[in-house]
């Protein structure tokens, strides 16, 4: 039976694309297990390298701020990325890269089986809806059958790119208050099927 333990340990010795060359530490995410919402942003950073932990430098400290508006901390959820190894520079991960880490992502949500998958950013929800823009698709939930029943996809801003844009900032602290409503809906929902 795989475990996220498991998984975590397979991510750090991981060798299967070119972004174990760079890496201090793979990020393998981190969280509650019974989490009902996932966060999935795109890959580590500088600190996040350093630390072996997702989402500790600056745009991190954005994210436990918008957690902390609703009432919740990082034990509440679980937090993890596109690719669990920094890109040089941090640059975009690459299609083949990302390719190459969906299995970890794809077992951690077999195993989490979140009500609500929140992406952060472009490249997140790109491997779930490649062909959708986030400037039309942020804040909306899209309803689908995950294994454990209803599942939703929350594609929201990534929080390093509201930063440093105001506008951006407020649209993402926005959307991301939709969340609480969101789940207990779902769980009611889940409660009475
Ligand atoms: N940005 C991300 O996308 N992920 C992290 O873990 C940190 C910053
Ligand atoms: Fe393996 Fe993913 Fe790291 Fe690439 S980014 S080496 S696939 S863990």
């Amino acid at each position: 039976m795989d475990s996220l333990q498991e998984i975590a340990e397979q991510v750090k010795m991981c060798r299967q694309c070119r972004l174990c060359e760079g890496r201090t530490n793979a990020v393998p995410g981190i969280g509650n297990p019974q989490a009902e919402v996932v966060f999935i942003g795109e890959g580590p950073g500088k600190s996040e390298d350093e630390l072996g932990m997702p989402f500790v430098g600056a745009a991190g400290k954005f994210l436990d701020k918008m957690l902390a508006s609703i009432g919740w901390t990082r034990d509440d959820v679980f937090i993890t990325n596109v690719v669990k190894c920094r890109p040089p520079e941090n640059r975009d991960p690459l299609p083949d890269e990302i390719q190459a880490c969906s299995q970890y992502l794809a077992r951690q949500l077999v195993l989490l089986k979140p009500l609500i998958i929140a992406t952060l950013g472009r490249h997140s929800m790109g491997i779930f809806f490649p062909d959708k823009k986030i400037s039309e698709m942020h804040g909306k939930a899209i309803r689908t059958k995950g294994v454990n029943g209803p599942q939703v996809y929350l594609p929201l801003y990534h929080p390093a790119a509201a930063l440093y844009n105001g506008g951006l900032q407020a649209t993402l602290m926005a959307d991301f208050q939709k969340i609480p409503q969101l789940l207990n809906q779902l769980k009611d929902t889940k409660q009475h099927a």
